[in-house]
């Protein structure tokens, strides 16, 4: 599915309208749909012309998107990357056509450094890290004793945040939280309806779990609903840690059903549009262009809810 956001093909100052190819992965989540809005905004702000594709969480339309772009000549090509492998065919085709590729929000894995400029988007390793550190102040605050029983919700098999959230979660617990155990883990896609129908199973096979790593917001809401139709209380006989800080997961960490958010920043418009033109004009950009985040406990819920901005 394809938009043009802007057809005009040359300013009012008479220079050349900058023609931005951007790949999004698809309308997963919240989070995802927050990210859509910021770069659609901030191209329309800055006046380029946007060609917004969405892959609906398929690789094989996101390489055939990027391939359109290519044909279209574009000045340059954005995307977030559905999984981390496979980009490097069509990657070559963009770099053999002249093209320069800017990541947003996710990495991939590539044989060659070359193939894109930059990388727009947060740290995940860093937030998975993030994450086992504020479930252990969570712990201490529900003054939890005996055995710590998680069950894991991972986004999307092969994307860089699920991949990434991992792996920092484990590197913590295995340093510092030995006596933790992960006894289920498995995807939820990053939808609602996963974290729902997996948390689901999982309160079949352990019902002893006593807590829940999500690696988003919306896999946690629908693993509330799973929760509360086993007679469960969220946020007390399980305790729910995860990333992102869309509204709706503020609004049920208000609610007393998520213990502590982990921000993941999806408003990457503006400083993509940025980079955009830095590419375009030559200029040399850093190789990765962090997002700033915080962490938020159940106690500022309330307080910060109406700070939300997406
Ligand atoms: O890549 C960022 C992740 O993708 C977000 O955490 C999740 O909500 C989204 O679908």
């Amino acid at each position: 599915k394809e938009d043009d956001s802007s057809t005009g093909s040359s300013s009012a100052g008479g220079a050349k309208t900058i023609s931005l190819g951007f790949s999004q992965v698809g309308s997963e989540s919240g989070w995802r749909s927050a990210n859509t809005t910021s770069v659609k905004d901030a191209a329309k702000d800055a006046g380029y012309n946007l060609k917004f594709s969405d892959a609906q969480q398929k690789q094989e339309n996101q390489i055939s998107a990027i391939r359109n772009f290519i044909a279209q000549k574009v000045d340059v090509i954005a995307f977030s990357p559905v999984v981390v492998t496979g980009w490097d065919a069509v990657l070559k085709e963009a770099k053999a056509a002249k093209i320069p590729v800017v990541l947003t929000d996710r990495s991939v894995e590539t044989s060659d450094d070359s193939l894109f400029v930059t990388l727009v988007g947060s740290d995940f390793t860093d937030e998975g890290r993030r994450a086992a550190k504020i479930l252990d102040k969570v712990l201490t605050k529900a003054g939890h004793k005996g055995a710590v029983k998680i069950a894991q919700l991972e986004g999307t098999t092969g994307a860089a945040p699920a991949i990434e959230r991992a792996k920092g979660f484990k590197e913590v617990m295995d340093a510092e939280h030995k006596d933790w155990k992960i006894v289920v883990s498995q995807t939820g896609d990053f939808t609602r309806a996963g974290g729902k129908q997996v948390m689901s199973a999982f309160l079949q096979s352990n019902p002893d779990v006593n807590v829940l790593f999500a690696h988003n917001d919306d896999m946690a809401i629908g693993a509330i609903q799973a929760i509360e139709a086993a007679g469960k209380k969220p946020g007390t006989d399980i305790l729910i840690v995860c990333i992102d800080g869309v509204k709706d997961g503020f609004v049920a960490m208000s609610e007393g059903k998520i213990n502590a958010i982990v921000e993941c920043n999806p408003l990457l418009g503006p400083q993509l549009m940025d980079v955009v033109k830095k590419v375009k004009d030559g200029e040399t950009v850093e190789r990765w262009i962090k997002t700033k985040e915080s962490d938020f406990m159940q106690d500022q819920a309330k307080a910060e809810l109406p700070n939300r901005k997406y």
